[in-house]
């Protein structure tokens, strides 16, 4: 299912996603897209800025049943403690409580601090508190793959808890949630799950929230994403990555300065729609990572089979050790060839298209005028 009501292939909803709609109709919903870090990785932790885009799967959650804040309290008074909210994962059939034990399950502690986070905001605001409720959601990403599954079911579930909150404030309250999973988190997973799109991330320092500005994309841009058979954990890569810095600061520093200069040209590239460039740029910081032992056999063997099979640049996305790995197409033609090439050494892969934004109608035009131009210039 996609963040936008549409699954990946294009068609509407999946069959949980119909029985939920019918079962809640007008209940409040969330949506949230995965992502795909396409530079700068590892890096952003430690303030380089990433550039990301969100993809159309990802995660959706929604209010089942609600109980006003006032009710809620009296009832977990009345039931010594055995109210708060509920949330119900479909697919890994897994229920946890807001008020389940401290030491319980972390996907129960981080529903409880989202829950937090979204009352004190809404205390904040000055606006009613939610009570006690009931979420059903589903991720349609693999756990472990490096496309920010925690995350976006940690957005969808904080945006049904508010559907008027903005991205960012979104972005920010699941911040609680994903330091349950994922230990120090730069944000750029929520981020993205949140506001979709193409976006350049810069972690905040110490109380400043996070720099995230939108990257115009001009035209299509086609990727495949394959899994290399093997979930990763982000805790234990971006802990390996620190303690390799602790050994070794200077070649670190110099491996994150690295980064931060193919991002900038990354950027640059992604607004001229010059593939060539994104490719080359793209293996390069695949060379970077595989520096910081993040790379296996398994993500260099789906790489060269994809660059083998067309693509312009490919390389690991998200944590490493595992997960999956992005390769960029000219086109969608390309896409089945890389697609093949993966599934025939038995690695699982699906397509995805960053779409181009419009920002204004100066672009329409001047779009449709480039468009002419070359029509033009090809014609005899
Ligand atoms: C994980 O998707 C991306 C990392 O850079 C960790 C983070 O930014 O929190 C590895």
């Amino acid at each position: 299912m996609s963040p936008d009501g549409n699954s990946a292939d294009g068609t509407t909803a999946t069959a949980s996603d119909a029985t939920a709609s019918d079962a809640t109709a007008g209940a409040p919903r969330g949506t949230a897209h995965g992502k795909v870090i396409l530079f700068g990785e590892h890096a952003v932790v430690y303030g380089v800025p990433a550039l990301a885009v969100g993809i159309d799967r990802g995660a959706w959650a929604q209010v089942t049943e609600a109980k006003a804040r006032a009710d809620a309290r009296a009832d977990a008074k009345a039931n010594e403690g055995e109210g708060g909210s509920v949330l119900h994962v479909r697919g890994w059939d897994v229920t946890v409580r807001e008020l389940g034990a401290e030491d319980g399950p972390a996907l129960g502690r981080a529903f409880r601090d989202v829950i937090a986070a979204t009352r004190r905001e809404q205390r904040a605001a000055g606006v009613s508190e939610i009570g006690d409720v009931r979420v059903e959601a589903e991720a349609d990403l693999p756990p472990g793959g490096g496309l920010g599954c925690s995350a976006a079911l940690g957005v969808a579930v904080a945006r049904a808890l508010d559907p008027s909150a903005s991205g960012e404030s979104i972005a920010a309250r699941v911040d609680a949630w994903e330091r349950v999973f994922h230990g120090n988190p730069s944000g750029i997973d929520a981020a993205v799950a949140a506001i979709g799109g193409c976006v350049q991330f810069t972690r905040g320092e110490g109380e400043a929230r996070a720099t995230i500005e939108r990257v115009r994309v001009s035209e299509a841009i086609h990727l495949c994403i394959g899994h290399s058979g093997q979930a990763s954990s982000t805790k234990s890569m971006v802990e390996s990555v620190a303690r390799i810095r602790e050994r070794r600061p200077d070649t670190t520093q110099r491996t994150f300065d690295a980064i931060h200069t193919l991002v900038k040209n990354a950027r640059l590239a992604i607004v001229d729609h010059d593939l060539r460039a994104i490719g080359q740029l793209l293996d390069l910081n695949q060379m970077l990572l595989s520096g910081l032992f993040l790379s296996t056999p398994e993500i260099e063997q789906m790489c060269a089979t994809a660059r083998t099979a067309g693509a312009l640049g490919a390389k690991l996305t998200g944590a490493g050790g595992g997960g999956c790995v992005v390769a960029l197409v000219s086109d969608a033609g390309k896409s089945a060839d890389v697609l093949a090439a993966w599934k025939a050494e038995g690695f699982e892969g699906f397509a995805a298209t960053v779409k181009p934004e419009v920002h204004d109608v100066r672009e329409i035009l001047q779009k449709l005028h480039e468009r002419v131009t070359r029509a033009t210039a090809g014609s005899p």
